[in-house]
């Protein structure tokens, strides 16, 4: 075999070794909904999590930052649902096909997190960390139930 038929041989594994590593399938909608909605996602989480360790005692609690981040949640909590439109199915989406075979569940589950993420900016507002600690449980667990029904394990 000449070097050179060797080398792009090479290079041929090299490429579909490459190939197999990659991570999940690129988003190819022109749209990039999936894209967009995993980001907001992140940012729920990103926003949430310094609530979170104040309502576990390991954060100092400080009405003011925990205000900003509440508000900072109530304004992102609308925002993912438009993007799972009727053509927003497709990989890499952990979505299950509940989001799209049964849309009222979703809506009412999008409805459910909502009172809670409202309810979470009113006991930040109160500054009474035991009413913000069990928002914050009430929080978590809306993003759970939805999780459980819509979301597929990663
Ligand atoms: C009404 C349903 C619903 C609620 C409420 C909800 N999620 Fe999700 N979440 C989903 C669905 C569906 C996906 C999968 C999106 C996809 O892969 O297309 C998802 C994905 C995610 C992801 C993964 C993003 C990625 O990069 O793959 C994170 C993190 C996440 N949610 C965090 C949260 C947090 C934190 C909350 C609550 C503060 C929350 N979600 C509330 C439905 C919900």
């Amino acid at each position: 075999m000449s070097t050179l038929r060797a080398l792009s041989l090479l290079t041929l594994a090299a490429t579909f070794f490459l190939a197999a590593c990659s991570d999940a399938p690129k988003d190819t909608h022109p749209d990039q909904l999936v894209t967009k909605r995993k980001a907001i996602f992140k940012d729920f989480t990103r926003t949430l999590e310094p609530i979170g360790l104040v309502a576990r005692g390991r954060k100092d609690y400080n009405p003011r930052e925990v205000n900003v981040s509440a508000l900072e949640l109530q304004r992102l909590a609308t925002q993912p649902w438009v993007y799972f439109t009727p053509d927003g199915n497709y990989p890499p989406t952990h979505a299950k096909p509940d989001v799209w075979e049964k849309p009222a569940e979703f809506k009412q589950a999008q409805d459910n997190y909502l009172v809670t993420v409202n309810d979470l900016v009113a006991s930040a507002q109160s500054g009474d960390l035991a009413r913000i600690k069990a928002a914050v449980t009430s929080v978590q667990n809306s993003c759970k139930t939805c999780h459980d029904q819509f979301r597929s394990n990663i």
